[in-house]
């Protein structure tokens, strides 16, 4: 009996709150907080970018963009804090981290409800994953707005190997974005083949501007196609779905993942700063890019908005930002 009732309790499956087939991207709304945690609701309710926006819509993925192209914040969903905002990383002196070797060259981050188990050798490189959702690496000319999601179509995948452990890299395109010539491309072939390589040698060498030695990559840094990226992600997938049902653990910093539901520990704050209540006074501010996926897709603005966000602010390499940043006031 005793047994019955934790198999019952233990292994209750994570229920994410939005359905995926009933996905309401008007409902979504991104917000930035405190000193630019970025944090997600749905319907006005808090969801997790990792575990709540659904893994596809329509037969694409949902892509969460971390940082920008041009950016070189490290900005990422955090594996433990409650609700899962994005946030900078930071070393272990406590000082955030950015990119030192340069900035990005493409719209980085993850796809939703994936996981890269450590302790389950990848079919492909015999090694685990590196604990984190799976990584991608979004190939459009204009920067993610940071925290949107989007729709993006797999074209392909780098097998990176960094220290021991997979982390693939998913090459895709925003299929929303259509000024851009990539929402023509259907697999990692009709790339430009500058682009894939300038992409493969970024991210074996970046790390060595820190200090640290040279990346590897299985299939000798060749791409694998958009049939075989695919059915990584899935494998992702799946991978998640056994840890947020319980039947395996994970864990950043010796801190569990934080996973909402019945099977975990009730998070009452959204964040440890107890940005929450903040959300409810601050001005609603609409961030809208001309591609039809972020309609809708409200940013809550805090203290200032990132200099890399400004309208019209261009960098030392030319990236032009078109981000058209308007204060709207919802509500
Ligand atoms: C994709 O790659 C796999 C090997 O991983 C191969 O078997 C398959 O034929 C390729 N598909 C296409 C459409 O090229």
């Amino acid at each position: 009996m005793l047994l019955f009732v934790c198999v019952v309790v233990c292994l209750e499956a994570y229920a994410p709150k939005i359905v995926a087939s009933e996905f309401d991207r008007s409902l979504l709304t991104v917000a930035q907080v405190g000193e630019g945690n970025i944090v997600y609701s749905y319907d006005g309710e808090a969801i997790s970018p990792w575990h709540d926006v659904p893994f596809s819509v329509d037969g694409f993925l949902c892509f969460v963009c971390e940082i920008p192209l041009g950016t070189t914040a490290k900005m990422e969903i955090h594996k433990s804090h409650a609700f899962n905002p994005v946030i900078q990383d930071r070393h272990k002196d406590g000082s955030l981290r950015y990119y030192e070797y340069g900035r990005s060259i493409v719209n980085y981050g993850a796809i939703a409800q994936t996981w890269e188990d450590p302790l389950t050798p990848d079919p492909d490189t015999g090694l685990g994953g590196d604990n984190d959702p799976i990584d991608v690496l979004q190939l459009n000319a204009k920067p993610c707005p940071r925290g949107a999601v989007q729709r993006v179509r797999v074209l392909g995948a780098l097998a990176l190997i960094d220290g021991g452990e997979t982390d693939w890299k998913l090459l895709v395109v925003d299929v929303d974005d259509l000024s851009d010539p990539g929402v023509l491309w259907r697999d990692v072939a009709d790339v430009p083949v500058h682009r894939v390589h300038a992409v493969r040698e970024w991210f074996r060498l970046y790390k060595t501007a820190e200090g640290k030695t040279e990346n590897n990559y299985a299939f000798g840094g060749i791409a694998v196609n958009a049939t075989h990226a695919t059915r990584v992600a899935d494998l992702m997938h799946v991978h998640w779905r056994t840890f947020v049902d319980g039947r395996t653990s994970c864990s950043f910093n010796k801190v569990a993942c934080w996973v909402g539901g019945a099977h975990q520990q009730k998070s009452e704050g959204r964040n440890d700063d107890g940005s929450d209540a903040e959300l409810s006074k601050t001005t609603w501010y609409s961030l809208c890019s001309k591609t039809s996926w972020y309609r809708g897709l409200k940013v809550l603005k805090v203290p200032e908005v990132p200099e890399e966000l400004r309208p019209g602010s261009l960098d030392s390499e030319g990236f032009g930002l078109e981000v058209e940043l308007k204060p709207t006031l919802v509500r």
